[in-house]
């Protein structure tokens, strides 16, 4: 599944790389939080805030409309106290009164001033001398309370016959096409005829109190400015953003703009144009105030709009102000800027700070990893620095420590090895010396054997030669001559059957008187005997004897021949002098004793050693070759051995292993050369 491979490959990311981008996910994350829940927070104030404002501007403007109302009151109600309207109406001079009327009219800038009559006729018409007279105004309800001696001031809605009746240009500037709105509520008719007043009416009274007429007076708002530009002065103060005014006021006639200052595309105003249907549900259908964004002509604006009622409490039309809410945007989009730069700015140092946090913590690892590799290349002296007390510090002491201890380890294993080497090495030489021991053995049982045959065979004839040489010389009358030959052969004959004896010892051995014995006391037994013969030769004798050595089971008689074999063949090696040196020990594994005859003379060469023990080898003039021949067998009986080691020119060891415990007896005749 790729989801989880691409986790497998974020988790295979080197240890920095992924420090870094978790630390990063979670600013992200968390700035993007930010970023949303503060833009909307803060979209929020800014526009409750904008929206509080227009709340207010538009009671401002509301109080410019009822100024306006009251001024018109006012205006109206002083002037019909003046006494040429009640001489006018006692019917003395209308034309004059008609006059002043129209030039007080234009100088409240009012279209409409009229006088009726005590029924509600209208006798003068200032905005136009020579227009018909005598209508009945009564229908107005404003004209209909000052008949009833009351003063009266409110929004009307004046129809198309009441406006041509005051003239045609009254009628002219209330007439609208409709300029198509797409927001706007359907509508059947697509023009207004009728024409939205501000009207006040005050009764004219004699000094009795008796009603002569009504004066009425009208300010038409479709098309007059002067209300909504003095509601962008007072209220917005003519700010401008961009170019563009800020603030914008509206007269509506039901939902139809007759004055505004708002400007459609081509810089006209954007009079003729319906309010959106949202609005006019609101407000006009059910007489709410409406504060909310709203698209006017060509842009959005924060907009507050409030219904304008007639005097019988109708809702006839709306005024609204409204603030460009571009200046808000931008506003929000500056604070957002700011906001975003700051929080860039503390992400780039957070990055900073990351990698430099990362970088203490990965870099002690890869010097780390470094080092493991070069202790498992064999550096074992390879440490690394551990400057910190945090878990990095006691990490790397750690390290050091396991690495003291790996080269201790290895230290010791070289030395078990060295030890190792040098037993392999010794145990291989005991081996390969039993190994030539027991060639020879093998050559002398054989060679025994032969010796044993022939000494039989000769033993007898010998016998003979003896016993006959001996009776001839017991015969009395032998010349002196015969008799020194009769000598000679029984002489020589003694001699041959001393070496046949001597080849049987070696060969058949004798049995042996086996009992408990002291080995030390056969030894120092030898040597007492040799004493006088070394010190003439000039050879000292050393001893050393383990004076501990339990009793065992010989032949005392035999391994004193040996012995004495042993320390004569070592003082004819000595012939200028030297030492002879014989120890007795126990073996190292406790079952042998070992007699050790060194001496410091001539030495043997090595082609000789496997020859040593043959009968009749012998490299003396004088010498038979049977002394150690007949050692070997007699040692061999008694289920022991003879070593040999020698270095030419230096010396020579002859060693006699003599087991504690004899052989049994079945396998001493076994192993016997006979
Ligand atoms: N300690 C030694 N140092 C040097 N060579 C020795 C030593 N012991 C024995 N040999 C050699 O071994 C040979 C055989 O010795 P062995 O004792 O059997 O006979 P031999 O001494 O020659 O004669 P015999 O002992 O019969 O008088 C000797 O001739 C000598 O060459
Ligand atoms: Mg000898």
């Amino acid at each position: 599944m790729p989801f989880r491979r691409m986790v497998q490959r974020l988790l295979d990311l080197p240890l920095r790389r992924k420090l870094i981008l978790s630390f990063l996910a979670i600013i992200a994350i968390g700035g993007i939080l930010t970023l949303l829940v503060g833009t909307r927070i803060e979209h929020q104030t800014i526009i409750s805030l904008a929206e509080a404002k227009v709340r207010h501007d538009l009671a401002s403007a509301w109080m410019v409309y009822e100024e306006r109302l009251n001024s018109l009151r006012d205006t109206v109600r002083l002037r019909a106290r003046q006494e040429d309207l009640r001489e006018a109406l006692g019917g003395s001079d209308v034309a004059g009164v008609s006059g002043r009327l129209d030039a007080i009219r234009r100088e409240f800038g009012l279209d409409v001033l009229n006088l009726t009559d005590a029924r509600g006729r209208v006798v003068v018409r200032s905005r136009s001398a020579d227009a018909p007279v005598g209508d009945a105004a009564a229908r107005d309800p404003l004209v209909a309370r000052a008949l009833r001696n009351e003063t009266a001031a409110g929004t009307r809605i004046v129809s198309r016959d009441e406006l041509l009746r005051e003239g045609d240009d009254l009628a002219g500037r209330a007439w609208f096409q409709f300029v198509s709105t797409p927001m706007a509520a359907a509508r059947p008719e697509d023009h207004e005829d009728k024409g939205m007043m501000l009207v006040a009416a005050a009764p004219v009274i004699d000094d009795s109190g008796v009603l002569l007429g009504v004066l009425t007076g009208g300010l038409l708002f479709n098309r007059n400015y002067d209300l909504v530009d003095r509601v962008k002065e007072i209220v917005f103060k003519g700010e401008k953003y961009k170019g563009h005014d800020i603030g914008t006021a509206t007269l509506f006639q039901d939902d139809l703009r007759i004055s505004t200052n708002v400007l459609d595309s081509q810089g006209q105003r954007a009079v003729g144009t319906r309010v959106s249907r949202e609005v006019k549900e609101a407000v006009l259908d059910r007489g709410e105030t409406y504060v909310g964004r709203a698209f006017v002509v060509t842009a959005w604006y924060i907009t507050a709009y409030r219904p304008i009622h007639d005097i019988a409490g109708r809702t006839v039309g709306m005024l609204y102000v409204g603030m460009l809410e571009r200046p808000y945007i931008d506003l929000r989009n500056r604070v957002m800027a700011t906001f975003v730069g700051i929080a860039a700015l503390c992400v780039l140092f957070l990055i900073g700070l990351l990698s430099f946090v990362a970088r203490r913590i990965t870099r002690p690892l890869a010097v780390m990893v470094d080092a493991t590799g070069k202790i498992a290349s064999g550096d074992l002296a390879h440490r690394v620095r551990a400057e910190s007390q945090d878990e990095i510090g006691q990490l790397a002491r750690a390290f050091n420590r396991m690495t003291d201890e790996l080269s201790l380890a290895q230290e010791d294993l070289t030395q078990w090895g060295r030890t190792l080497e040098r037993r392999v090495e010794e145990r291989t030489r005991e081996l390969r010396d039993t190994q030539d021991q027991l060639v020879v053995s093998e050559k002398l049982a054989s060679l025994g054997k032969m010796a044993a045959g022939v000494a039989h065979e000769i033993n007898n004839p010998l016998t003979a030669i003896l016993l006959n040489s001996h009776l001839l010389l017991e015969r009395p009358g032998l010349d002196p001559g015969e008799e020194e030959a009769l000598r000679l052969i029984a002489d020589e004959t003694t001699r041959c059957a001393g070496i046949v004896g001597g080849l049987l010892d070696f060969a058949r051995q004798t049995p042996s008187q086996a009992a408990p014995t002291d080995i030390n006391d056969i030894v120092d037994r030898t040597l007492q005997l040799l004493e006088m013969q070394a010190s003439v030769r000039n050879i000292r004798i050393e001893k050393a004897l383990d004076r501990t050595l339990p009793a065992i089971e010989i032949d005392k008689n035999k391994i004193q021949q040996v012995f004495s074999n042993l320390a004569i063949n070592a003082c004819e090696a000595m012939p200028t002098g030297g030492t002879l040196a014989v120890a007795s020990l126990m073996s190292r594994d406790g079952t042998h004793i070992e007699i050790t005859f060194t001496d410091t003379g001539v030495g043997i060469p090595k082609e000789n050693i496997p020859r040593l023990f043959d009968p009749f080898f012998t490299t003396k003039s004088f010498g038979t070759g049977l002394g150690l021949a007949v050692s070997y067998g007699i040692i061999r009986q008694r289920g022991g051995t003879i070593l040999v080691r020698s270095v030419v020119g230096k010396g020579t060891v002859f060693t006699v292993r003599i087991p504690l415990i004899p052989p049994r007896e079945d396998k001493r005749i076994e192993e016997a050369p006979l």
